[in-house]
């Protein structure tokens, strides 16, 4: 538990160079296992995925997001699940891509040569636009500020639970950070039940907020206002916060990388021109996609989960008794040498050939894997490559500080503000082309 809270990334990486792929440690009162090798972690999260329950870390989001898709269990998350996947079709995804792509070139629209700001903030508001728009067919421009503020809050709170004992205090107890929480909860909670009686008042919009409202089952009873109000909760912050986080990672490693930004803007400029990314695309841009793929290899924004035995079982041949929790790390599988030559370097090539193909199950998961699978990773592919396609194109990031920190909280969050300027690709290009030559 020390050294997990003096740095959790790193201890992770340690305990498998020091003990290999399935490490048995002790986490305050509670006994775990870290799965590290990828047929552990099928095993967990395929094979014997019926032997477990989402852990301690997962439940105590339920304060927050309630028993909504990624906190429900057995047949209450079958339900919604099936519910819900429809809005994850291709196709719906493909429509959704034609808002990501506006709404990333109105932002780079209002951007100006030179400009300073902070990125991570930037990419929040324009992916919580994004997601509320998609899915739930709203505008929440004008409380965008407040929604990542309050998010930054709640962050904080189970940041200074995760890495320490103090995940052990009930959440049910007036402390100063419980009280916290629940003020965030609160205000979050009249956002969105707002949300919902709009579209209570109104016919069917087609959005998700409408299919979870009109939703009966076969004996005709529908979703209760909470559950509604959990699943909006869940999608609006699972859907924005990860999305802008593999985004902002992704504009850093690109300036920290000035050989792969340029062969980014070269694939960008052949296949765009000057008009905008659309869905289709998505598979003329090859090298976009795998700085994606790299950016998620490296700094996964969903960087560890955990599952806990709900009987006696047994992973890699050794016993995994009832109640044990195992975590599968994703930070550092990624970064296993038996897979990825150089684990630590950003080479966007290495996707170019078909190295996702001939990887063994496991050993790539920034969106998980089994059942439990991320419902929105096609939309998270689809939007960070059409965000990172639009901005790119025309501008640079370019960071105050040579590389950012992680601080490891729910996701893998920048331990500080991401300043930085935004410099235009087109006058970099022009300014070159015009240097006399020698
Ligand atoms: C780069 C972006 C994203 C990453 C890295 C990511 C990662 C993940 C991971 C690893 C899980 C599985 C957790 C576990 O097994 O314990 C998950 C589940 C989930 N994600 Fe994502 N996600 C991303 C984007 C999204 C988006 C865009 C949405 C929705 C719009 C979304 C909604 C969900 C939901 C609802 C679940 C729970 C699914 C279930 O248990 O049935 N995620 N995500």
């Amino acid at each position: 538990m020390g050294e997990y809270g003096l740095d959790p990334v790193a201890a992770m990486v340690r305990w498998r160079d020091e003990h290999g792929d399935f490490v048995p440690i002790r986490f305050g009162p509670f006994r775990a296992h870290m799965a590290y090798g990828p047929a552990e972690i099928e095993e967990v999260l395929v094979d014997r995925a019926a032997d477990f329950r989402k852990s301690f870390a997962t439940r105590m989001l339920i304060p927050l997001l309630g028993h909504g898709l990624l906190t429900a269990e057995g047949d209450e998350w079958l339900r919604h699940r099936r519910l819900i996947s429809p809005a994850f079709h291709r196709e719906r995804v493909a429509g959704y891509g034609r808002i990501m792509a506006k709404y990333a070139d109105e932002w780079a629209q209002a951007r100006r040569d030179d400009e300073p700001l902070d990125l991570h903030d930037e990419m929040m508001a324009l992916t919580l636009r994004v997601v509320a728009r998609t899915l739930l067919d709203t505008d929440v421009t004008p409380s965008i500020k407040e929604i990542v503020q309050l998010l930054a809050e709640v962050q904080d709170f189970y940041y200074g639970r995760f890495a320490s004992l103090r995940f052990l205090i009930p959440t049910s107890l007036p402390t100063p950070g419980n009280r916290g929480l629940a003020r965030a909860i609160r205000r979050f909670d009249e956002l969105v039940y707002g949300i919902i009686r709009e579209r209570r008042a109104e016919e069917d919009r087609g959005d998700l907020v409408s299919l979870l409202l009109l939703a009966r089952d076969e004996d005709g009873t529908g979703l209760t206002e909470r559950q509604v109000r959990d699943e909006v909760t869940t999608l609006l912050l699972a859907g924005h916060e990860t999305t802008a986080l593999a985004l902002t990672w992704a504009f850093m490693l690109l300036d920290g990388h000035p050989d792969v930004r340029r062969r980014l803007e070269a694939e960008l400029v052949g296949v765009l021109g000057d008009r905008l990314a659309l869905p289709e695309d998505l598979a003329a841009l090859p090298y976009t996609q795998a700085v994606l793929n790299e950016t998620l290899r490296l700094y996964p924004p969903v960087y560890v989960t955990g599952r806990e035995a709900i009987r006696d079982t047994e992973i890699a041949g050794q016993p995994v008794p009832k109640r044990h929790i195992v975590l599968i790390s994703m930070y550092a599988t990624h970064r296993d040498p038996r897979f990825f030559s150089e684990p630590e370097a950003f080479r966007p090539e290495r996707w170019l050939d078909g190295l996702d193909k001939r990887l063994p199950h496991g050993a790539f998961i920034p969106f998980g894997m089994g059942s439990r699978k991320c419902v929105g990773a096609s939309f998270a592919m689809t939007e960070t490559t059409l965000l990172v396609a639009t901005i790119a194109r025309r501008w640079r990031f370019e960071l105050n500080a040579g590389e950012i920190a992680t601080l490891p909280s729910i996701t893998l969050r920048p331990a500080s503000a991401m300043w930085g300027r935004m410099r235009s690709v087109a006058r970099r290009a022009a300014m070159t082309s015009s240097v006399p030559g020698p």
